[in-house]
């Protein structure tokens, strides 16, 4: 019997035919082309040499080629079905194999972490620390602490959310409730340590407000706090409209409004030119060409007192600003609510999109 190993160019072919059982679907068909083909398959061609041998040589390269023909044809063959079965099963569970793949999404900064991050990188260079406090606070830590007068309408600018709980022993201060701002953990921060005090202070707050576009029950803030000795307006001024250079741009134009907050004295708000019409104005500022950042002051001195520090030695100023609000400002968004959803196509336009794999 002759054997394809007999003729080195078909022994050369059996790896080949050992790998069919396991090729891929897609590489079949070039396989069974490569050697099967009608115009320039390898063993079509040994056949065409056929007349040109002797008689003898003829029949037994011949049956050679032949034999070895026949197994090709039924290992292609047996491979076809078995790959036919495959797809039958995977279209059994339910799986369309002709769906393209799915792109996996690799996640994104949301833009209020990237706000928040980039504020507080912009103080930490300036020397500030981070701060936290706890989103539970007291009436004391809350409100009292911070010169709010006990039963005062002032303490209504900020519809609290109250726990029905009972304070840890020990807490100073009456009720607990959902911190309304980051301004408590001024209290907490100058209790703990003696000045010099330099700190930034992020976390969400909580107040009884129904949602709408530009409010939000439970939002973030930033808290600043400076104290040291001789610390004036100027130090507040220098830094916050430093702040808004670095963080909107070198020429944003900022302005000082007074306002009233019972912990500073004298108290303002920072505006910034409004960053979609550059101060000509338009529906987003009103009109104005400002858009307001955040609340600021001097520390009040009865703040500092009630913190245990000579108000006669010490002064301060402090600022808190909304990055939620912020991030509305920066990328334009017209509703505060879209912060919340999960719409792919409002995160890919805010900045960095979340990106797939398939992407790169
Ligand atoms: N806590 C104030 C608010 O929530 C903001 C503020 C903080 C104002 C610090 C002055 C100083 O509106």
């Amino acid at each position: 019997m002759i054997e394809p190993t007999d003729y080195p160019d078909l022994g050369a072919l059996l790896p080949r035919l050992a790998g069919i059982p396991t090729l891929p679907a897609d590489a079949v068909e070039a396989e069974h082309t490569a050697i099967l083909g009608r115009k320039s398959g390898i063993l079509t061609a040994a056949l065409k040499t056929l007349a040109s041998l002797p008689v003898d040589e003829r029949k037994r390269y011949g049956a050679a080629v032949n034999r070895l023909k026949a197994r090709f044809e039924a290992a292609f063959a047996e491979r076809a079905e078995a790959l036919a079965a495959e797809r039958r099963r995977h279209e059994a569970a339910g799986a369309d194999l002709t769906m393209p793949g799915r792109r996996q999404w690799v996640g994104a900064e949301h833009p209020v972490t990237k706000v928040v991050d980039e504020i507080v990188g912009i103080f930490r260079e300036l020397g500030f620390a981070v701060a936290t406090g706890p989103e539970v606070e007291t009436e004391w830590y809350n409100f009292l602490a911070l010169n709010f007068p006990a039963d005062h309408p002032a303490m209504d600018m900020h519809d609290t959310l109250y726990l029905d709980a009972p304070a840890a022993a020990g807490e100073p201060g009456g009720r607990l409730l959902l911190r309304t701002h980051t301004s408590p953990v001024q209290i907490r921060t100058m209790q703990a340590s003696p000045p010099p005090v330099r700190v930034v202070i992020p976390g969400m707050v909580y107040r009884n407000d129904a949602m709408d576009a530009s409010h939000l029950p439970a939002f973030s803030q930033i808290e600043g706090l400076a104290v040291d000795e001789g610390i004036s307006f100027v130090d507040l001024k220098a830094t916050l409209t430093h702040f808004a250079h670095r963080f909107f741009s070198p020429t944003t134009r900022t302005r000082f409004r007074p306002s009233f907050f019972p912990f500073t004295e004298p108290s303002a708000e920072m505006d910034v030119e409004c960053q979609l019409c550059h101060g000509g104005g338009c529906p987003a500022c009103k009109g104005s060409g400002w858009m307001e950042i955040l609340g600021c002051g001097m520390v009040h001195p009865a703040v500092l007192e009630n913190c245990g520090l000579d108000s006669e030695r010490y002064t301060g100023w402090a600022f808190g600003m909304g990055p939620h609000r912020i991030a509305l400002l920066r990328y334009g968004v017209p509703d505060i609510r879209l912060l919340l959803g999960g719409d792919m196509r409002f995160l890919a336009a805010v900045g960095r999109p979340g990106r797939t794999r398939a992407d790169g």
